[in-house]
């Protein structure tokens, strides 16, 4: 099998490729990224001379550069988006012209090229925020950031063309990924590294917030088992089960770093910022799928690897984003 993976050089789409290679000998992959500030071939190291892996530097918005590249492709796994809610706060342009337009480009080459799949992967936060409960694959959309609006986009898109076109596409909507080789912006990667250069922990509002944390592992070998066994037309959330709120994760990352809570800082609340997220996953389940990590146990490994390889994060954190980083303080966002 030949798979179209875009967005591949970034933090679940490299774990995904990771566990392709050495699950499936037989298939070969295409990784399409565009190398935006997000993508980052470190996160790739060590599998580059493989004969089954190729990659591709353009951008999922150039029809002909996807037309390129779909040269005996039978499924396409799309992971390529912008991915950072307060990113998409700052500046939603880049967010609807990817995570929309460029859906429907790659939609539109899956039609033409006849694949056999098409795997869109999305997020729980496309339904929004439950205070009780949690949300089935049929419960409605209300996404309230321009991040979690551009993906219900690229989702409806995904489904349209099913229904429309007969494109055999199937969608993910995982809860939040942690793990090696993500981005330290997001909560989990930018605590344990400021914690770890002795700077503070900006968290928002009052810490309240809850997040369902999936091992991005589990959510690779689930993704793994759609693209193979799932039903084209359907959805598929897939959860951790793992519900905690942000104080809570703080203490356990300060306490894993033998740190104390000196380094927490109060900062002013993210604008729309949802209160929690929960899926239910007994679909997925059905398939075969469960998460085989504890999330006590993946959350200490995932702060080792980032204290073990300061090599991968230092040099993003002394670039881009410590540019990010400053205009988000200068702006009063932070702090
Ligand atoms: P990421 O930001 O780490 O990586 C995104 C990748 O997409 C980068 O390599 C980037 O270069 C590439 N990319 C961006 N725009 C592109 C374009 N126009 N053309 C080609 N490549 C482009 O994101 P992630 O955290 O790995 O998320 C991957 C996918 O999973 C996203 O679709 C995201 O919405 C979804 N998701 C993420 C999480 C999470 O917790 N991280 C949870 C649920 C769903
Ligand atoms: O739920 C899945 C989603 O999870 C994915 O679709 C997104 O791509 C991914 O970025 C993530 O979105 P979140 O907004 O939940 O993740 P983030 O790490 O940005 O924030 C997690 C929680 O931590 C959230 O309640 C906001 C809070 N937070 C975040 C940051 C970056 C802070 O308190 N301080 C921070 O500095």
């Amino acid at each position: 099998m030949k798979i179209l993976v875009t967005g591949g050089a970034g933090f679940i789409g490299s774990n995904f490729i990771r566990l392709l290679l050495d699950k499936h000998p037989d298939h070969e992959i295409v990784n399409f990224d565009k190398l935006t500030y997000a993508g980052n071939l470190d996160n790739l190291k060590g599998i580059e001379a493989d004969p089954r892996y190729q990659f591709v530097h353009a951008d999922i918005c150039d029809a002909e550069a996807v037309g390129a590249a779909m040269a005996g492709i039978d499924a396409i796994v799309n992971f390529a988006a912008e991915s950072h809610v307060d990113r998409s706060i700052g500046g939603p342009a880049d967010f609807i012209q990817t995570d929309i337009y460029g859906t429907y480009v790659l939609l539109e080459a899956a039609r033409r090229h006849n694949v056999g799949r098409y795997i869109q992967i999305s997020t729980d936060e496309v339904y929004g925020s439950i205070r009780d409960g949690s949300f089935t694959e049929t419960d409605r959309l209300q996404p309230s950031s321009p991040y979690s609006a551009s993906k219900a986009g690229g989702d409806m898109q995904a489904m349209a063309y099913h229904t429309t076109f007969g494109v055999p596409t199937i969608i993910t909507r995982s809860s939040n990924n942690f793990g090696p080789y993500q981005y330290p912006e997001k909560i989990i990667p930018l605590f344990i590294t400021n914690m770890m250069e002795g700077k503070k922990a900006p968290l928002y509002g009052d810490g309240a917030n809850v997040r369902d944390w999936i091992y991005v592992t589990d959510n690779c070998e689930a993704i793994d088992l759609v693209l193979h066994d799932g039903e084209v037309g359907e959805i598929y959330n897939i959860g951790g089960g793992n519900e905690c709120d942000n104080l809570s994760i703080t203490r356990l990352i300060l306490a894993a770093l033998h740190k104390d809570e000196e380094l927490i800082e109060r900062v002013p609340d993210r604008l729309g910022h949802d209160f929690r997220y929960s899926i239910d996953c007994s679909k997925v389940k059905k398939l075969g799928w469960a998460p085989a990590r504890s999330f006590e146990d993946s959350l200490r490994e995932t702060v080792d690897w980032y204290v073990g390889n300061r090599w991968w994060w230092e040099k993003i954190k002394n670039g881009e984003f410590a540019k990010y980083y400053k205009e988000q303080y200068e702006s009063g966002n932070k702090s």
